[in-house]
């Protein structure tokens, strides 16, 4: 399944989590694959001990019969950015099919600091959480769209990956407004790529398994007892029915291929949610529901009605709460 052959794709932030998986299904469906990540790597003995790594990552993608091409880029420096772009520019023949957004720089230290509140916090915190995670976003956005708007008809699709953090509180003052700002600079710049043919669409993926940063940063939010009212237990349940590192990447392939993806320009996804639209499962066959589907929130305990997990039996998976509904339920939370 080739739905891809002779885009180029360029995945920021492709070592590990969710831009690896990504990379991977981008590069299983036939996407020439530009991966990013800082050096320094992991050494040989690490990789061969499968441990997380740019180098794996293209590894990986070439034992799927894929083709990926590695550049070290730190995303917080503006002259390594847009060498990465004349990169692709000049081995593409100034092709760019695919941008995902996903480096982000602040999980560790947000992890590390997730019992401060933002004023016991050095003020630097904002640029560990926004250098990479929302400036160097809005850098990739420009330089890919110069490339995009070039071509005759221009064309080409922008994903970022974002999440549910830009809607409630989540770790950390400075993670969260960054989180929101990524969404609005989606939806912002999709006004002005409206006419263009070029698409800009904001993806949430849903709690993610098997990663380990997400497990710590959940445990993280856990700490901040005053803000958070989902139990250890919940979470436990929530990250168990999770989605894998690559759900995400199935759903980028999926709008990727779809021709008419650009009436889908501006609006802000959740995975599962581009599941039910397009019709894909999970690597492991399993389906995701939308964090958005009312069975997830009462699967969960999210609402916060007794015998709520019981009533999520009967409630099918296609009963879906309007994005501003839940964007409002959680604020309330
Ligand atoms: C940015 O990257 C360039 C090229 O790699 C390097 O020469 C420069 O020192 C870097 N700047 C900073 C502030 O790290
Ligand atoms: C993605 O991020 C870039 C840069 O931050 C922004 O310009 C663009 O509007 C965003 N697009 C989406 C769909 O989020």
């Amino acid at each position: 399944m080739s739905v891809l052959a002779g885009k180029v794709a360029l995945v920021t932030g492709a070592s590990r989590g969710i831009g690896r998986g990504i990379a991977l299904q981008l590069g299983s469906a036939g996407a020439k694959v530009y991966i990013t990540g800082r050096k320094p790597e992991a050494s040989d003995a690490a990789i061969e001990a499968g441990l997380p790594s740019l180098d794996k990552t293209a590894k990986d993608i070439e034992s799927r019969g894929g083709k990926a091409v590695i550049v070290y880029t730190d995303h917080s420096n503006s002259s390594e950015i847009k060498a990465l772009f004349n990169q692709i520019a000049d081995e593409n023949d100034g092709t760019l099919d695919i941008l995902v957004n996903n480096a982000y720089a602040g999980a560790d230290f947000l992890m590390k600091n997730s019992d401060k509140r933002f004023f016991e916090l050095e003020p630097e915190v904002w640029d560990v959480c926004n250098n990479v995670g929302l400036r160097n976003h809005y850098f990739c956005s420009v330089y890919a769209t110069r490339l995009m708007v070039a071509r005759n008809p221009p064309s080409g699709i922008i994903v970022n990956i974002s999440s549910a953090g830009g809607l409630k509180f989540f770790l950390n003052v400075a993670y969260g407004v960054g989180k929101a700002a990524l969404d609005r600079m989606s939806v912002d710049m999709a006004v002005e790529l409206q006419k263009l043919g070029i698409t800009s669409i904001a993806l949430w993926p849903g709690a993610v398994k098997t990663e380990l940063s997400t497990m710590r940063m959940a445990a993280g939010a856990m700490k901040q007892s005053q803000h958070d009212e989902v139990t250890p237990e919940q979470l436990k349940a929530i990250l168990a029915g999770g989605e894998s590192t690559e759900f995400a990447g199935k759903a980028i392939v999926a709008l990727a291929a779809d021709p008419k993806v650009h009436k889908l320009n501006g609006r802000i996804f959740m995975t599962g949610d581009v599941a039910d639209r397009y019709g894909f499962v999970d690597v492991d066959g399993k389906r995701i529901l939308s964090a958005r589907s009312l069975k997830f929130l009462l699967q969960n305990g999210l609402v916060p009605i007794p015998g709520a997990k019981f009533f999520s039996y009967f409630v099918p998976a296609f009963v879906k709460i309007p994005g501003w509904f839940l964007s409002a339920f959680v604020s309330a939370l």
